[in-house]
Formats: C-alpha cells, structure tokens, sequence
C-alpha cells in the first residue's frame, strides 16, 4: 500500500516495487494520475481514490488492498502537501490544520488501520515519508516542519508498541528532492520550472546533484524488504549530506563576531 502514489516518491516507489514482484496499491487524490500510473504497471498495481486524511477512505483503501490480493504486508504513508504556509503570523489556521492533518494525522490512521491486518499476519513493514525538516528549523515551515517532527515520534512510539508482534516501523527523511512538490505547488509564490529546481538543488548538499524521486524508492525497498529485519523507529535522512553540514548562521561566520563568542 502506497500512498502518494500518483507522483513523485510514491510513484517511483510503486513503479521499483512492482519490478521487484510486489502487488501495489495507490492510494492518491490525483484520480487521473493515479489511474494512469496504476495502468502503466498492469496487474500488479491498483488505484483506490484516497484522500489520506480521512479515515473511512484509508480503510476503504486497506479493504480494497487486503480484498484484491489476500493480505497487506507493506504500509507506506507517503503522502503529502507543503509549501507557501508562510511565517507563523502569516499562516492561516486552515492551512496549518491541512498540514497537520495530511502530514501527522494521516500517517497515524495509516498505522492505526494497517496494523490489525499486520499483526495478523505475523508482522509487516510501516514506512512513513517525513523529512529533514524534522530536524532543522526552516523558514516558512512552521506546520511542515512540526508535522514531519511528528511523524519521526509516532515512529518510535509505533516501533515499540508492535516489535513483539513482528511489525518494523521507520520513517525515511528526504532532503530536497526533485519532485513535482517542489515545482507545481499552487500555494508556492512564484511558478518554477523541473530544471530551475533542479539545477538549484544542485548545491544545496555535499553531494553534488538534486536528489531523485529513485534514491527514496531504494530506501523504501530495503525499508520494506526483510534485509532490514532488525531496524526499527528509525528515521532514515537520505539528504545528499545535507544535514552532515549544517551551515553556520551568519552571524558566527564573521570573525569580529566569533572572536568574542566562545
Ligand atoms: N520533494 C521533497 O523535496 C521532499 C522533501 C522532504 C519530504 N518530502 C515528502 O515526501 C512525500 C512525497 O512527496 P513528493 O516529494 O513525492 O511530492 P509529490 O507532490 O510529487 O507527491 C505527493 C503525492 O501526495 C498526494 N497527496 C497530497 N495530499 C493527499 C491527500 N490528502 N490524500 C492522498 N494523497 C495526497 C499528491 O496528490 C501527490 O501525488 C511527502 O510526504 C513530502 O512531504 C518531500
């Protein structure tokens, strides 16, 4: 089960999953997307209209899932909407309870209605999309940030509540990825093009390229597959080293200050 699953992260994750034999279901408001992304994997991969935030359509979804092919071994929250929020005072309460709401809330009835069908099972995989946001204070993501902050918790909590029952839960933190979050975002301020975010996320890590909506795939695989059998409520950061090199504030980078400041 993929959420998200019509764009970005999710699809290129649905797309590696169903190469490496597994069946898939989308989950996504993007009805036309979803259905073509689905369509374009054949058998192996459904599409369920799913808007993640709320909870009879996240169990119509996991119903769909466990109806069409027998069982439900891989939950992934993916899913998600950021982006133009604004400051703390500029931020409407409207937009800061949708985050709250597709970001947190839906990852907690993901695991809240994946789980009864994991454990029955004898176990399964929880993956959940946070971000590196998480960590490190940004500018304009006061709702993101505390939400993806979230996610990495209910990680931790979900990982000690279900290990004896065999169920892994993990979060994989993404630095700037090239996605269409970062490029077709209505609420963004100005229209950007793929290659002008592209070319920007260039140099904003060590590791010098944007990264790409596979490099989350490949950690969801090994997330999902039992190669990762003795990890979890981990918070996995695939960021190019972004956050290995956190810059220092400006003021500490000029030497009249850092001679007074120890
Ligand atoms: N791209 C980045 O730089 C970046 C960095 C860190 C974290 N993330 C996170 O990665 C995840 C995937 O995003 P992406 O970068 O692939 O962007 P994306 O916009 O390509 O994909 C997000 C998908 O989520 C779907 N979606 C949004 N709201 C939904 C809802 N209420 N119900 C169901 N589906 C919904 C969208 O339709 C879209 O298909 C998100 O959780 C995002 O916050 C992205």
């Amino acid at each position: 089960m993929i959420t998200g699953g019509a764009s970005g992260m999710g699809e290129s994750t649905a797309r590696l999953f169903v190469e490496e034999g597994a069946r898939v279901v989308i989950g996504d408001v993007q009805e036309e997307k979803g259905r073509e992304v689905a369509a374009s994997l054949g058998d192996a991969c459904r599409f369920v209209y799913t808007d993640v935030a709320n909870s009879e359509d996240v169990q119509g979804m996991i119903a769909d899932a466990v109806h069409a092919w027998g069982r439900l071994d891989v939950m992934y929250n993916n899913a998600g909407i950021g982006g133009g929020e604004g400051s703390i005072v500029d931020c409407s309460e409207e937009t800061f309870d949708r985050i709250i709401a597709v970001d947190l809330k839906a990852a907690w009835l993901g695991m809240k209605h994946a789980l009864p069908h994991l454990v029955r099972n004898g176990g399964g995989s929880i993956i959940t999309t946070a971000s590196v946001s998480a960590f490190m204070g940004m500018m304009g993501q006061g709702a993101y940030g505390a939400a993806k902050g979230g996610v990495v918790q209910l990680t931790r909590v979900c990982a000690i509540e279900y290990a004896s029952q065999g169920v892994r839960a993990n979060c994989i933190c993404p630095g700037g990825t090239l996605t269409p979050i970062l490029y077709a975002n209505p609420a963004a301020p100005r229209a950007v093009s793929p290659e002008e975010v592209g070319e920007r996320l260039k140099y904003a890590q060590p590791i010098p390229r944007a990264g790409l909506p596979g490099d989350i795939a490949n950690a969801a695989l090994w997330l999902a597959s039992d190669e990762s059998s003795f990890v979890t409520g981990q918070s996995i950061v695939v960021d190019g080293g972004w956050m290995a090199s956190a810059r220092q504030p400006l003021a500490q980078q000029q030497p009249s200050v850092r001679a007074t400041s120890t």
